[in-house]
Parts: C-alpha cells; sequence; structure tokens
C-alpha cells in the first residue's frame, strides 16, 4: 500500500485520542513502520506534531490536514489476533504489524481477516504446518468454507488465490486442491484398481508446472499462465467424480526471450538434465547450455532445484493421467525440436535470408530425427512469406531480422498448441471419460473452482505480456472487492476503502475514467430498462410524443398548436429528461462499479452525494410539475398519470421480482442467470409500454377540465414518490447482481 492508498486518519480516529502519550506509527525509511508515541496532545489549533520514535529519535512535522495524523496503534492485548478484523485500527501499519507478529512469534503464516485468508510466504520448508490437524483449522478456511457452503447451501464455490508473484498462490492452491481432494477421497469408495480421481487432480500439478512455469528474477517457480481448476462433486459435494481445468494467456514471449537471470520453461531443463534416460536417449539432447533458447538469462541452475528429479516426477504424472509411451515420446520429440529449432540462425543471402552453413546439421536432425518433415519446406518457409492477393500466390523473401521472427513465431505457436494440447488431455483423464462410461456414474452437481493467476510483477522495461498480466490482476482485484463488498461487516470496512481506492487509482490510469465506468456496464448486471429510472422514462416521453395514437398522425402539427406554455414544458420534460439520463447513468456507473455505499468520487477528489444528486433532479421535477399542472392541457396531463401508472407497476413488479431474482441467481450464475435475470425484467417494461400507450389514448379523449390539473399535480407527486423507490429498487438490484 502506498501512501495515496492508505486510509484517511480522519476518517478513521476521533480527536479524543491524540492525547500526549498516545501510541503511534510512524513511516520510516528502512523499517516502513516504526512505533513511538505522541509528546504533545493533538487538538483543532495544533499545527505541529511532535513524536519520539522507539529508535530514540524525535520527529516534529507541521500538519495542515487530518491525513496528516499519525496512525494510532492498536492496544498490545490485541496484537497477533487470528483475525485482522478484530483489531480496533485496520490501517497498513497496524495489518503489516499484526502479520509480522504472528509469523516472528508464533510462525503462523495464515491469518483471517473476515472471509480473506491472508498467508505469508515463509520460503521456508513448512511441511510441520500442514499437519492434520493445522490443514482443518487455517487451510480449511478457504477450501472446507467452500466445501462446508457447498453442501450445505447447494451452490458451486470459487476460491481466488491472488497476490503478486511470488507470494504464494500456487503453493496455497496446491494445498486447497489437497484438501479437497482428501475430504472427498476420505468418503469415496474404492475405485476398482485404478489411480482415483483426487490422486490424478493432484498429478495435473507437476505437468502443469513443468510446462507452464519459469524461473525468473522473483519466483523460482514462476507461473506464466493462469488456470481456474474445477473440481466436479456429487452427491451434495462427498465424493469427487472429475475436474477440469481452463488455462489463460500463456507467456509465450519467454520460449525465445528471457531476461537475465530468468529461464524458460522448466520442462526443457527437465529433458537436459534428464537426457540420459531412456525416455530422452533417442532425441540425443545436450547439456542446456548448448541451446540458444535457454541461455539467454545466464545461469540455468536453480538453487535446491534437481531438474533431473524433477523430470522423472513429470513423466510419473504423465503416465498416471493415462499418456502412452508414444504420446510421452512425441512430446519429448516436439519439445527437442524447438531447442534445435531455435539454434537455428541465418545470414542475409543475394536476393533473401538464408539458413547460415553452421546451422545445416541443426535443421537436417531437426527435419529428420524429431519432426520427420521435409528440410526443403522448413528452409523454405522459415525465409520466405506467402502473400495471398485476390488471385494470386506469390511468396516475398524475408530479412535476416524477418526469418529470426519467423522461426521464434513457430517456436511460439507449437509450443502453444502443445500446451493446449496437454490441457485438453489432462482434462480428458480428469473427467475419466473413457475409462468410465457407466451409466451408473453420477452426473456432477456442483463444483469447487480454484482460481491461480500469475502474480503482478513490475519490471524497469514491462512488455506488453506483463502490462496484460498486471492488468489481468488488477481486473481480478476488481471483482474480488465487489465480491468483498457484501461482506464488508466481516473484512472490516476500512480495510475494504483502502483496497477499493488503491485499485480504482490503477483502474483508472490505466484505462482512464471513462473506461471505469463503462467498465461497470459490462458486469453482467446493468439496470434492466425497466428498473432504470432514467432509460423508462426518456422512453416515455418518446413513446407519448411521438409514438402514442395522440400524435403519432402528425408530430409536427401536434407540437405547432402547443401554447408558449406547453412548449416551454415540452423542453423542460425533454431536457430534464436527458439530463437525469446522462446523470443517473454516471453515477450509477460509478457507484456500481467502484463506490461503496453512497459516495460517488467524480473527476478527481470531487465527492458527490448521490443523494444529493437524486434530490437535486427531483426537484427540478417538481417544479417541472408544477408548471405542468397549471397548464392542464390533456396531453400534459395523460402523461403524469401514466408515468405515475408506468413506474407504480414496474416497481411493483420489480418487488414482485425481487425474490425469484435471488433464486434465479443461486441456481444459475454465469451467462444463463445474466440472460434470465435481464429476460425477466424487460417483460414488465414491455407490459407497461403496451399499458400505457393504450391508457394515454383514453385518458386524452376522456377527461376534461378541471380535474386535470389537479389529477396532474397529484401525479406528478406519485411520479416523485416513485422514482425515489425505483432509484432506490434499481440500486438495490444492481448491487444484489454485482454480488
Ligand atoms: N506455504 C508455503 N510454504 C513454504 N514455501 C512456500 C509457501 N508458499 C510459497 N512458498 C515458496 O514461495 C515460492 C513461490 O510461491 P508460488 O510459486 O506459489 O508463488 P506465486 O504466487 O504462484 O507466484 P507467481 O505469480 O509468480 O506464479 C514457492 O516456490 C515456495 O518456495
Ligand atoms: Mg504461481
Amino acid at each position: 500500500m502506498d501512501g495515496d492508498a492508505t486510509l484517511g486518519r480522519g476518517q478513521v480516529f476521533s480527536g479524543q485520542n491524540y492525547k500526549k502519550g498516545a501510541r503511534i506509527w510512524h513511516r520510516h525509511p528502512h523499517l516502513v513502520w516504526i512505533g513511538g508515541v505522541l509528546e504533545e496532545d493533538i487538538s483543532f489549533q495544533t499545527r505541529q506534531v511532535r513524536l519520539k520514535l522507539e529508535d530514540d529519535t524525535t520527529v516534529e512535522y507541521d500538519i495542515t490536514s487530518l491525513e496528516q495524523l499519525p496512525f494510532l496503534r492498536n492496544p498490545a492485548f490485541l496484537v497477533g489476533k487470528d483475525d485482522l478484523t478484530l483489531l480496533s485500527y485496520l490501517h497498513e501499519p497496524a495489518v503489516l504489524h499484526n502479520l509480522q507478529v504472528r509469523f516472528v512469534n508464533s510462525q503462523s503464516i495464515y491469518t483471517y481477516c473476515g472471509i480473506v485468508l491472508v498467508a505469508i510466504n515463509p520460503y521456508a520448508d513448512c511441511s510441520h504446518i500442514y499437519r492434520e490437524e493445522i490443514i482443518q483449522v487455517y487451510q480449511g478456511a478457504g477450501g472446507e468454507e467452500a466445501h462446508f457452503d457447498m453442501g450445505a447451501f447447494g451452490k458451486s464455490q470459487s476460491i481466488i488465490v491472488s497476490g503478486e508473484s511470488g507470494a504464494g498462490k500456487t503453493v496455497s492452491a496446491k494445498f486447497v486442491m489437497r484438501y479437497l481432494a482428501s475430504v472427498a477421497a476420505s468418503r469415496s469408495r474404492s475405485d476398482q484398481g485404478r489411480t482415483t480421481i483426487e490422486a490424478r487432480v493432484l498429478a495435473s500439478n507437476p505437468i502443469m508446472e513443468s510446462i507452464g512455469n519459469v524461473k525468473t528474477i522473483r519466483n523460482d517457480n514462476s507461473s506464466r499462465f493462469g488456470t481456474f481448476i474445477q473440481i466436479n462433486f456429487c452427491e451434495r459435494g462427498r465424493r469427487i467424480i472429475g475436474a477440469e481445468m481452463k488455462t489463460y494467456l500463456l507467456e509465450k514471449s519467454r520460449l525465445v526471450f528471457q531476461a537475465g537471470g530468468e529461464r524458460n520453461y522448466h520442462v526443457f531443463y527437465q529433458m537436459c538434465a534428464a537426457r540420459n534416460h531412456p525416455v530422452l536417449k533417442d532425441l540425443h539432447l545436450g547439456p542446456c547450455e548448448a541451446y540458444g533458447y535457454l541461455t539467454q538469462g545466464g545461469d540455468s541452475r536453480i538453487p535446491g532445484v534437481d531438474d533431473r528429479a524433477d523430470f522423472e516426477e513429470l513423466l510419473k504424472a504423465l503416465q498416471m493421467l493415462g499418456f502412452d509411451g508414444k504420446q510421452i515420446s512425441e512430446v519429448f520429440r516436439l519439445l527437442a525440436g524447438l531447442l534445435l529449432l531455435g539454434n537455428v540462425h541465418f545470414e542475409n543471402g543475394e536476393s533473401s535470408s538464408a539458413v547460415s552453413p553452421e546451422s545445416a546439421q541443426e535443421i537436417s536432425r531437426l527435419c529428420r530425427e524429431m519432426w520427420e518433415i521435409s528440410e526443403g519446406d522448413l528452409r523454405v518457409w522459415l525465409t520466405r512469406r506467402e502473400i495471398r492477393a485476390v488471385n494470386e500466390v506469390v511468396t516475398k523473401p524475408l530479412t535476416k531480422n524477418e526469418a529470426v521472427r519467423s522461426r521464434d513465431a513457430l517456436t511460439k505457436m507449437l509450443y502453444a498448441h502443445l500446451f493446449g494440447w496437454l490441457v485438453e488431455k489432462i482434462n480428458e483423464a480428469l473427467n475419466d471419460k473413457e475409462k468410465a462410461p457407466s451409466p451408473s456414474k453420477k452426473r456432477s452437481d456442483r463444483f469447487i473452482g480454484v482460481l491461480d493467476i500469475y502474480g503482478f510483477e513490475t519490471f524497469d522495461i514491462n512488455s506488453f505480456e506483463q502490462f496484460s498480466i498486471n492488468y489481468a490482476n488488477e481486473k481480478l482485484q476488481q471483482q474480488f472487492n465487489q465480491h468483498v463488498e457484501k461482506n464488508r461487516d466481516s473484512i472490516g470496512e476500512k480495510l475494504l476503502d483502502v483496497m477499493v481506492a488503491a485499485n480504482i487509482q490503477t483502474m483508472r490510469t490505466v484505462i482512464g475514467p471513462a473506461a471505469v465506468s463503462s467498465g461497470a456496464k459490462s458486469i453482467p448486471i446493468t439496470f434492466s430498462s425497466s428498473q432504470n429510472p432514467s432509460t423508462s422514462f426518456i422512453m416515455m416521453i418518446i413513446m407519448t410524443f411521438f409514438v402514442s395514437p395522440v400524435c403519432a398522425s402528425d408530430p409536427y402539427v401536434y407540437i405547432k398548436n402547443l401554447g408558449e406554455l406547453e412548449k416551454l414544458c415540452l423542453m423542460l420534460l425533454i431536457f430534464g429528461a436527458l439530463g437525469w439520463l446522462s446523470l443517473t447513468n454516471y453515477v450509477f456507473c460509478i457507484e456500481e462499479e467502484i463506490i461503496p455505499r453512497n459516495r460517488a468520487r467524480v473527476r478527481g477528489n470531487e465527492s458527490i452525494e448521490m443523494s444529493t444528486i437524486s434530490a437535486l433532479l427531483l426537484g427540478m421535477i417538481v417544479i417541472f410539475g408544477a408548471v405542468c399542472a397549471t397548464a392542464g392541457r390533456v396531453e400534459i396531463f395523460s402523461i403524469s398519470i401514466i408515468l405515475v401508472l408506468f413506474y407504480l407497476f414496474t416497481f411493483l413488479v420489480s418487488l414482485a421480482n425481487d425474490e425469484d431474482q435471488h433464486g434465479l441467481q443461486r441456481d444459475h450464475s454465469g451467462v444463463l442467470g445474466i440472460l434470465n435475470t435481464v429476460s425477466k425484467n424487460t417483460k414488465p417494461y414491455l407490459l407497461s409500454t403496451v399499458f400505457s400507450t393504450a391508457l394515454l389514448a383514453f385518458c386524452s379523449e376522456h377527461i376534461i377540465e378541471p380535474y386535470q390539473s389537479i389529477f396532474g399535480a397529484m401525479g406528478l407527486i406519485l411520479l416523485l414518490f416513485s422514482q425515489i423507490f425505483l432509484l432506490h429498487t434499481a440500486y438495490k438490484s444492481s448491487r444484489r447482481a454485482i454480488d
């Protein structure tokens, strides 16, 4: 958390806590935060703060706002609590200090924060803490709760593991899977001698790590792809019946380029280390130093990692997941071919580039021994490009640099396909499609998903891929914030505000304020027509003046015949509606996307209370209503009545839908649920459109003065209330949909 994200002191601490001797935190250049005490009381008149720090130094600084007040420390008896939400003061130094105390004093790496489990990466062998009883207490926190909720509420669950690169996401995700496998395995029936599904789920880990993990500066085993593993259960969660894995955005650029101190995908180094293994013997691999694709990062060894042993594990996992000998050897043959391809160099020839003579042996071995393809063809397609015109196909020679790029592109494409194929095969093995097609096999009724994506990283120069990874992390954090928003009380309202503020700042920087709000609309819950007061309002105006039977015949004549006052009313109505539309949409977008409760930050630090805007707009409508009522024209009166009826109708329908939507969202998450919700909510709108159009025709024909004015005024008052109700309903429904 940087200074910007740090919670405002003014919001958190009351003034009487800042007395002489109060224990506070002060930012420190090396220790990050250091404890201290206040040397003097702080009051409204105070312009300078004097602190005595724990390192016996005295600090004095000027304050001009509440934000500059020091953070207060928690009472000693609270420090070390296993749930951060129990702390009196929940801010950056309090969180860090509590986690530190737990880690150092009691070697506890897990701490609750409401519904979130915070894990500290110990970077040490902590196998002792994963004893069965500890797993039940902590690791179970994510896994067990998800498992319990799934059984108790009949709902699929997902666990998001997030954090920067090297934070321990993959390790934690593996523990969650291990926990789930052990819970379900203990109750599973015998699998007739075959590898159990739980063992297969766990066996997918070494394969995915070999082909999708690398050494980076921050993490020796960094995942370079995102994964969502879905463990399917039946019998209300008592038994695992399969699993499914989805992967995202494999970092392909790493195959052909690695920065200093980094490595290519582990599998290549494992193969080189185990080159004498019977499975690899025929490939005649050399040490990793022999391959251009493996040496760009410098030293290829990772302290404490035995690549050969990892190769054995990979092989075992592949066999366990049902890959046969031929498939396994083809996988390694393809990978060995990629290493040879990386050693193919080019030189500038007379008319085009050509494979350099020093690479002749590589390319011929690659084509004959590895891939069994025509060497002539490969030479042509590495150094030429095919251009298809309308009726013609021509080939264009490539320059040396272009040929290198084309070689690298081929490597990336082949590896990505191999990766995709392996994931597909693993999925088949995890679903056991071929082996157990028994009709008695139970269908999956729900799942627990574990999302582990590559962590956030920043370098001096960030590639586009890194940018995308970081953006994906921010997006995920945003999603997470929205989910946690409904559990404000459990996570700690203040901490959530910090998380949300930090995330908004980043999202704004990356995609701009407009995109932040349009992002809101992309959330699968934007208001349905019936519930969005602004949309329905403007639709009513269009319908009333231009579509309704009263004026549809000739709107021009109709408007021309209106008196001055009525024209003014009409203009007010249209402009008022347009203003209403844009303002409420704007506020709602910001509301639903990023800002908890009723506070919307709009451009810069300006803060707008949503209720203020609503009151302003509603006030405008009241004035407008009064003007309309005095005009007393039948059409204007009709509009009021119809608007009221329309809003009341939609409001009642939306109320009736409330319970339904709850049930609906329980059963159908994802696209189906959204479609259902939208179609359900548009129905009342359509119905009320037809109904109110018919009524408009009736009113314009039959109602006469003086009742028009009285009814008009009453109608507008009712309209006012129904608007407020609708606004509230729409807000509630948007929040529910986000949840
Ligand atoms: N609970 C743990 N116990 C012991 N060591 C751990 C634990 N969690 C993480 N580590 C260590 O930290 C390293 C990095 O963890 P991990 O690979 O899970 O990070 P990550 O968050 O998935 O990073 P990335 O986003 O780069 O994939 C592990 O290789 C392991 O050495
Ligand atoms: Mg990882």
